[in-house]
């Protein structure tokens, strides 16, 4: 079996173009504008990029939107002064700082410091434990991504076996948490690997849908893959430099022997990575349509 590709960068444009009609919406009936801030400390490249494809969308979609750089050698109280500083801000409804940070820099604190309200990112503790108990205001926006393609591609979670590799409180739990839930577009039953997991690939190989966020390349071979599984790649490595001067990026898991074993998979680059930026367009959507009703 050759699995079908799914598109993470045209299942974004749909959802983007609903997002724009909603924008134009709540301007037409609120005059309210979308705000987004993105807090970059210092200038790791990845976080560079994915900074800088947040701010695109942002003004693409017509949001207000700042990107606020940072030097890698701000203090911990300065940033927090920062965060509460566009926690008052009537004109951003967003604020998403990017991680990871300095490691002089409590990113729990920074993230605690975040008006739930404005936590577009879904990472702060009350966003997660509403998360947790099925009364989600924002979910984070890798996992938002995952459920949304899964759910635009059709596919059946109810009942599924789900293998979640992976245990970050950005990818991992909260995805596992959100697919465990009694609703539509879940319900599923959800087993978490990490690296303390004895035998990865007898998991793996039980999977219906395979959700992969390790942060190692290629660590999923076609062996740890079940015949006709719906494979979700959230890794991104960057192992080179393409011929255009580009970071050259690979998934977690070995598309190309994979994608002959699987019935769906997700490439890398292509795939999650525009999700996620899109899902953070629709919590920012949120977060002023919330704002409105007060
Ligand atoms: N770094 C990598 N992914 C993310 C994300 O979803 N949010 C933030 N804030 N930082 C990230």
């Amino acid at each position: 079996m050759t699995a079908r590709i799914i598109s993470g960068t045209e299942t974004a444009k749909l959802v983007r173009e609903r997002i724009a009609q909603d924008v134009v919406k709540l301007r037409e009936a609120h005059g309210i504008t979308p705000g987004l801030v993105t807090i970059l400390v210092g200038n790791n490249p990845a976080s560079v990029s994915y900074v800088t494809g947040k701010q695109k969308t942002a003004r693409d979609l017509g949001f207000y939107s700042v990107q606020d750089d940072q030097p890698e050698d701000i203090s911990e109280d300065d940033l927090v002064w920062l965060v509460e500083h566009y926690n008052k801000d009537p004109r951003v409804h967003g604020i998403l700082v990017q991680l990871p940070l300095p490691s002089h820099i409590s990113e729990t604190r920074v993230l605690n410091a975040i008006d739930p309200d404005k936590d577009v990112d879904g990472l702060h503790p009350m966003n997660l434990g509403r998360l947790m108990i099925g009364q989600a205001r924002f979910y984070p926006c890798t996992p938002y991504g995952i459920r949304e393609l899964l759910s635009i591609a059709g596919i059946e979670t109810k009942g599924a076996e789900v293998v979640v590799v992976g245990r970050s409180n950005l990818v991992g739990k909260p995805i596992s948490m959100m697919l465990v839930q009694k609703e539509a577009g879940a319900n599923a039953t959800v087993t978490m690997c990490h690296t303390a997991t004895r035998d990865l690939g007898e998991h793996t190989k039980k999977a219906d849908i395979l959700i992969v966020a390790a942060g190692r390349a290629k660590a999923i071979t076609a062996d740890m893959v079940k015949d006709g599984a719906v494979v979700i790649d959230v890794g991104v490595n960057r192992i080179g430099v393409t011929a255009e001067g580009k970071a050259k990026l690979c998934g977690d898991v070995d598309f190309e022997a994979v994608k002959e074993k699987a019935s769906v998979i997700t490439p890398v680059p292509g795939g999650v990575g525009p999700m996620t930026i899109t899902m953070l367009m629709q919590n920012t959507l949120k977060a002023a349509q919330l704002a409105v009703k007060g």
